[in-house]
């Protein structure tokens, strides 16, 4: 083809999930289907430069490739990225004809102990469908993201979640026909509008890196005794979700979303080895949101990923409030009094 060399860049959102992912099968297939929200503030840019080689310098093993993260050439991201291009070069057979210079960053501090596997993964996978639409024009919108989504899956499932909409269920589900194992699809079914613009207060309770790695949490649901009763609660609670959503029943989605947020961390405290990624300020955090629920009414709720930070979720309406409590009660649980304030997003975007 007539691809030589360019340049393409995209934006792609953090998520974060209600319905956790948590245990894996082969392939990066879940155990469990899950469902997220989009955030909207916490992202990456990706541009993703590329060069074709020519024939005899094409390796048929490895990709070629740079990195730029914020500024500068980083060795230490080249491992993760190089596993990533080996994972998808079964599907991506063109990648081998070109040599790469993939430039990022985050809107959000890189040791802020927020993810940044999601949104990065999803980026990169943006920016190679972007390199192969260029080679195979005719190629339908609707292919486009799902491939997409299929390849960001392959670099960290949670990444295929965050390609498109703002509300993502990733994961073979009964009551959700088109749902899908190898990719997530924008949630399809009727929504109120609450939680079209639900808020996602981030209080960084710990930004240091993470204790366990998503990858040997996955593994340590293969022979966890309350591995297919855990399945089993995730299937049951995306179901329960559903009436939530359309009704705007805010209550169940609380009910459900925290205790979400409690068996992930169960599943991780009752694994062998096991872990404790709550911090005593984690379980502040989360006595004072119940108090603050239950003396307010305001039904402001938790949710937590595998680590000591507390995603505080609400309805927007409540925002101003919310952000006094933070300020007034909150910051003094939070490292140097860090937090992120962040709402549902609509997915990323070509630059
Ligand atoms: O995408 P991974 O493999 O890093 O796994 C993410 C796991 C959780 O963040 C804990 C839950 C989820 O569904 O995002």
């Amino acid at each position: 083809t007539a691809v030589e060399n360019g340049s393409v860049s995209w934006e792609a959102p953090s998520n974060i999930a209600l319905v956790k992912y948590w245990g894996k099968k082969e392939n990066q297939i879940p155990a469990n289907p899950s469902l997220s929200f989009t955030l909207k503030n916490c992202k990456t840019t990706t541009k993703l430069n590329y060069v074709k080689v020519s024939e005899d310098h094409q390796n048929s093993e490895e990709i070629n490739f740079e990195v730029v993260f914020e500024g500068v050439k980083k060795e230490s991201f080249k491992p993760k990225i190089a596993s990533f291009f080996k994972r998808i070069l079964p599907y991506c057979a063109y990648l081998k004809q070109f040599s790469f210079e993939v430039v990022s960053e985050n809107s959000f501090p890189h040791s802020s102990g927020i993810a940044s596997s999601a949104s990065g993964m999803s980026a990169l996978a943006l920016c190679v469908m972007s390199l192969e639409k260029s080679l195979f024009p005719e190629m339908s919108e609707d292919f486009f993201y799902k491939k997409a989504s299929f390849l960001a899956r392959l670099g960290s499932g949670s990444a295929g979640r965050s390609v498109k909409g703002s509300m993502v269920v990733w994961g073979e589900h009964k009551d959700i026909l088109l749902s899908s194992d190898y990719y997530g699809i924008e949630y399809p079914l009727k929504t109120d509008a609450v939680f079209k613009d639900y808020q996602d207060t981030v209080l960084l309770v710990d930004k240091g890196i993470k204790q366990v790695s998503s990858t040997v949490g996955h593994d340590l649901m293969h022979g966890h005794p309350f591995a297919e009763a855990r399945f089993k609660q995730a299937n049951d609670h995306l179901s329960e979700l559903i009436p939530a959503f359309e009704k705007g029943d805010i209550q169940s989605f609380i009910k459900i979303v925290e205790s979400e947020a409690l068996s992930l961390h169960s599943m991780m405290m009752s694994s062998d080895p096991y872990f404790l990624l709550m911090k005593p300020n984690t379980l502040a955090l989360i006595h004072k949101i119940w108090e603050k629920r239950e003396e307010s009414g305001i039904p402001v709720c938790f949710t937590l990923d595998a680590g000591a930070n507390v995603h505080m979720l609400y309805p927007a309406e409540y925002k101003k409030e919310i952000l006094e409590f933070v300020k007034n009660e909150l910051v003094v649980y939070c490292e140097n009094g860090h937090y992120i304030c962040d709402e549902v997003g609509e997915g990323s975007k070509m630059l």
